[in-house]
């Protein structure tokens, strides 16, 4: 399966988005609630419909960037913040972008991409983050045995492919998720390695 710009804008032509959960999850808003620095530069990558977008923005926070290569997402993420800069919605590859984050926030874009990508994530995430940067948010703990997404992981997994880069904060399974996936995603929060 190819999963590029045009799989993903199909799906949300099609409607067929089933892991769009409609609205923005606990283990997100909680951690967005602990933020004390609303100017921080956040980047929520593979944002989608943009549900945890919405909810920072909603919330004061100043200096938000959503990536997405489908602009069919991104038109209704506009359509939903049409005061949202929309030079901060950009409309391409997560693995082009040229700019630096104080945080990331992941939510369903990992196991979104092709397994084979994941070395390529983690690289870049630690590109695209300032000295000190975080990525945060959610991971699934479990393996799917699929051959399309979700793809899963395990702990060991995620310890192996992030630990040269990042000190791993918090890898643990998350206490707020929503109904469909209590026990099956760990809370996150990586911080970039100073090397
Ligand atoms: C499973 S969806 C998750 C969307 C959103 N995070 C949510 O929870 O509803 C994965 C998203 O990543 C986007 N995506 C996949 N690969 C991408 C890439 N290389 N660059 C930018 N966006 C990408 C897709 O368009 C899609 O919106």
């Amino acid at each position: 399966m190819k999963l590029d710009k045009k799989f993903w804008n199909d799906r949300y032509l099609a409607e067929t988005i089933g892991w769009d959960v409609g609205y923005p999850t606990p283990p997100l808003t909680k951690y967005i609630d602990s933020l004390k620095n609303k100017n921080i530069k956040i980047l929520v990558p593979g944002a989608g419909h943009g549900h945890e977008v919405i909810y920072l923005h909603q919330n004061g926070f100043k200096n938000v960037w959503v990536c997405d290569w489908s602009e069919e997402a991104l038109e209704h993420l506009h359509q939903q913040i049409p005061d949202f800069p929309k030079d901060r919605l950009i409309c391409d590859d997560f693995f082009t972008l040229d700019l630096q984050f104080d945080l990331i926030l992941e939510q369903t874009f990992f196991c979104a991409l092709n397994p084979n990508l994941r070395e390529d994530y983690v690289e870049k995430v630690f590109n695209l983050l300032n000295t000190d940067g975080k990525l945060a948010g959610i991971l699934f703990s479990i393996q799917f045995n699929n051959p399309n997404p979700p793809y899963g992981g395990t702990f060991d997994e995620y310890n192996e492919l992030f630990k040269d880069k990042f000190i791993i904060e918090k890898m643990e399974t998350a206490y707020n998720s929503i109904p469909q996936r209590a026990g099956n995603e760990y809370f996150i929060t990586l911080r970039k390695t100073r090397l």
